[in-house]
């Protein structure tokens, strides 16, 4: 029989049949690995030659009650879970290196602990002792966590099937090592090994498992995509390195809505949860300047606002700069192409700087209004009112379209102090709770009105 080698990439997970020094599906070089070979042989035998056993079939009424939660009564984490921890579920927690994940961890560790699960931390970067100091310094030291320093899988499987935890948390799954694969931790099949095994032990045996996983710079968890496939929920930990803010994104749910997110500040004993962020994202805005708007967003169930800031600047290059921090690059240069087009304001010969404060990262088209009134405000050297919030998407027509959530971000508004909101005409009539409600149809109607020109 012939020895079958294939070849994975541990950038990106890609799989060819031959090595090369460059990856043809990300482009990196020196990311081409031999796979561990297959232990069984292949079989050109079709599997309709010998009969398999039958399968149970159910129809759709077939009624499953909803798994019985547990909450950590940490409100960020339970509400990106999807409203808590589900028995038996799979969960990676992505993140930078330094962001807080074992932080975060820990400190949930000790939440569910205390709610009642059975939970074991196993940590394959830190030595017992280095956990035991940071357990000190959150304050948790008499939680009722048991906690391991391994990397081997085999005893660390052999550990929790004896103790038979409810909930293990391993950090960092790419210090994890499976004897049975011959390459080293942190590589995509010992990774993708790894992942596998510890997902389906949890399944069988019941027992919840949480995966830290490192991003890398291109922002994918190390290694393979393959590991967000196996698991039911992803999450990853984000924040701006020198910002205090973090913010926990659920990307995959199979128990809740994705795009949800939590808040955290990250404080010298640990994380603690900021319940209004909205509060948090305004709470360096000073008086009203040019350049300076406020997006009244919905992220995942829960509506915030958002501060961004535009600097418009005669370009010394001969290709103007565009420059985008916490939003799509794409989605701007298409909203100063619509500003240009249609309402004959150019940008050319004009660099051009946009950052979302305080280092949340928006992607609602809803946010398309409140970017081109940052971008004029600063052009046009003009303060908007600072009573005031925005939203509304933009076509490429220049009109403006409606968009959910309407009366939630206004009563968000109202929460704030904030007393008109600017937005496009049309969308669902609802009350606008007390809110002055000022509705434009295009793009032309709301330069002509609130910058006066055209
Ligand atoms: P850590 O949880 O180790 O990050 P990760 O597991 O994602 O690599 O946290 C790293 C940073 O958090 C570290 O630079 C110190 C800081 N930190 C605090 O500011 N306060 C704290 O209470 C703790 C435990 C850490
Ligand atoms: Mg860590």
């Amino acid at each position: 029989m012939a020895k079958t080698t294939s070849f994975s990439c541990t950038a990106c997970g890609a799989r060819t049949n031959k090595w090369s020094g460059r990856c043809d599906a990300c482009g990196e070089w020196n990311t081409i690995i031999e796979d561990a070979p297959l232990s069984a042989g292949p079989s050109k035998k079709s599997l309709g030659n010998k009969r398999g056993a039958a399968i149970q079939l159910t129809d759709l009424a077939t009624q499953e009650t909803p798994p019985p939660r547990t909450q950590s009564g940490l409100e960020e984490l339970d509400r990106v879970l999807g409203g808590g921890l589900v028995p038996a579920s799979a969960i990676l927690v992505g993140g930078d290196p330094g962001i807080g994940k074992s932080t975060l961890l820990l400190q949930a560790a000790a939440r569910f602990a205390g709610a009642g699960l059975k939970t074991i931390y196993i940590s394959g970067e830190e030595a017992s002792a280095q956990v035991r100091m940071r357990a000190q310094r959150l304050g948790l030291t008499d939680a009722p966590v048991q906690l391991g320093a391994e990397t081997n899988l085999r005893d660390i499987l052999t550990t929790l099937d004896t103790e038979k935890p409810q909930l293990a948390i391993i950090d960092s799954i790419q210090t994890m090592w499976a004897d049975n694969v011959e390459s080293a931790p942190g590589s995509v099949s010992q990774v993708r090994a790894a992942a596998h095994e510890l997902t389906t032990f949890a399944k069988r045996k019941g027992m919840s498992v949480i995966l830290v996983g490192h991003v890398t710079k291109e922002g994918q968890i190390a290694g393979p995509r393959v590991v967000e496939h196996m698991v039911d929920t992803v999450l990853y930990f984000e924040g701006e390195r020198g910002h205090q803010f973090r913010i926990l994104r659920a990307v995959k749910n199979r128990f809740g809505p994705a795009d949800e997110i939590g808040v955290f500040e990250m404080t010298g004993s640990g994380l603690s949860e900021v319940l209004n962020p909205s509060a948090l994202f305004l709470s360096e805005r000073g008086e009203p300047s040019p350049g300076s708007v406020v997006f009244a967003g919905v992220e995942g169930t829960r509506p915030v606002l958002v501060e961004f800031q535009a600097l418009v600047a005669p370009s010394p290059h001969s290709q103007a700069r565009r420059t985008v921090v916490g939003w799509d690059g794409s989605r701007l240069a298409m909203i100063l192409a619509v500003l240009e087009a249609r309402c004959g304001i150019p940008f050319a010969g004009l660099d051009v700087y946009l950052n979302v404060a305080g280092g949340l990262k928006v992607s609602e088209p809803a946010a398309d209004l409140a970017v081109a009134a940052a971008l004029l405000s600063a052009r046009e050297d003009a303060a908007l009112p600072k009573d005031t919030v925005l939203f509304g998407e933009i076509s490429l027509s220049g009109a403006l379209r409606p968009v959910g959530q309407t009366e939630n971000r206004l009563k968000e508004a109202q929460k704030l102090g904030f007393t008109t909101a600017i937005a496009p005409s049309g969308g669902k009539a609802g009350g606008t709770g007390g809110m002055a409600l000022r509705q434009f149809g295009d793009l032309t109607a709301f330069v002509g009105d609130i910058f006066g020109a055209g």
